[in-house]
């Protein structure tokens, strides 16, 4: 089975971090969200990987951090897609990399907590056409919505509609055979101008083929907003085990997972796991509280953080109340040193601060 990986897409909901790094890339738990993908195909025992990329800046920085997959354990094809025109639009392009062979096809900026094995398996014991992992969720019409039998055959599909017929919502992944090549042509666009995987599947359902759909019991997140990026941190190092390879010196004090990496330094601190603390990264007389993870080569001096996000080079001086926060690559937060109690801010485009009341 192969993989077809969708990682294209402008990401405007996570402004302003998408500005500059493609929402693939953003880290959740110490590793960008793609690559806790890529790892959970590896387990799935894929090999082959196509993944879909935009053709500017942001597909390029893909194609940089992923390489040829070697260090997942893959092969890599990339297949670049020239604008946003629809996830079935993207089965299309990839239609001579796929050949005839079964797929599982899987959105980049999606997260599954405890693995995708059991629907995987279930596609392979019951065969048919299409298998969709679906949840259940609050507000369906931010979705595709499926209607599902009581013995998992799909009855119908809707995209992201106004009144939805459930409260199932079709997650991102999905176990394809080749049928769906078929299907995918033989849809139009969609009024919001892209050709729709539903469409495609809901065609499949139509013409009387089998369309399944499994239930996802672990936790599952699109990471398109800064909230569920965050979520999606405190879910995934709840199963943090700690590792220390960098330096902790005796006047600090780590309790719960924590995993400082290679290189980095922990001085006169109290950090309290689930932390990670990057590689090269210096912490010093500072507070670290659960569900943070600090990128590579960031600084902490006289800092207090919990609950929060550092991209690598990202610095905190003497403020020690972040929480909630998410700082971009080589952000600095620091107190004022001229003895002003104003709030003196340079923020980029896109961004939201939150100050007490
Ligand atoms: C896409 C699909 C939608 C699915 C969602 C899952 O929506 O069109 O059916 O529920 O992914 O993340 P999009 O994120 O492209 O708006």
């Amino acid at each position: 089975m192969k993989a077809l990986v969708l990682s294209g897409g402008a990401g405007t909901r996570l402004r302003p971090l998408s500005h500059s790094t493609p929402k693939q890339l953003v880290p959740v738990a110490g590793r960008p969200v793609l690559f806790h993908a890529l790892a959970e195909l590896r387990s799935l025992g894929v090999r082959e990987v196509g993944v879909i990329i935009s053709e500017g800046t942001h597909g390029q920085q893909i194609r940089m951090a992923v390489g040829d997959g070697s260090q997942f354990g893959l092969e890599v094809t990339y297949l670049p897609q020239d604008a946003p025109r629809g996830l079935a639009h993207c089965v299309i392009i990839a239609r001579e990399f796929l050949a005839d062979d079964d797929f599982v096809m899987y959105l980049g900026d999606n997260i599954f907590a405890g693995g995708l094995a059991e629907p995987l398996q279930a596609f392979r014991a019951d065969q048919p056409a299409a298998q969709l992992v679906v949840t259940k969720v609050g507000d369906p019409s931010a979705y595709g919505v499926v209607e599902v039998a009581s013995d998992g055959h799909v009855t119908g599909l809707q995209e992201k509609p106004k009144e939805p017929r459930s409260d199932l919502a079709v997650t991102g992944a999905y176990f394809f055979t080749p049928a769906i090549h078929e299907a995918v042509r033989a849809i139009e666009p969609s009024a919001r101008g892209e050709l729709e995987i539903t469409d495609a599947i809901q065609w499949l359902v139509t013409g009387g083929q089998d369309v399944r759909a499994r239930q996802f019991a672990g936790y599952w997140a699109d990471t398109g907003t800064l909230e569920s990026v965050l979520t999606c941190n405190r879910v995934l190092l709840d199963d943090l085990t700690g590792d220390v390879r960098g330096s902790v010196d005796e006047a600090s004090e780590l309790s719960g997972p924590v995993v400082v990496e290679e290189g980095a330094r922990v001085v006169r601190s109290r950090i309290t796991g689930p932390v990670i603390i990057g590689a090269g990264t210096v912490v010093e007389d500072s507070r670290v509280g659960r569900f943070t993870s600090i990128g590579n080569g960031c600084r902490l001096h006289d800092a207090g953080v919990e609950d929060s996000i550092l991209l690598d080079q990202a610095s905190v001086h003497g403020v020690g109340t972040l929480h909630g926060s998410i700082i971009g690559k080589a952000g600095d937060v620091r107190r004022r040193e001229d003895g002003s109690a104003t709030h003196r801010l340079l923020v980029g485009d896109d961004s939201r601060i939150d100050v007490p009341a």
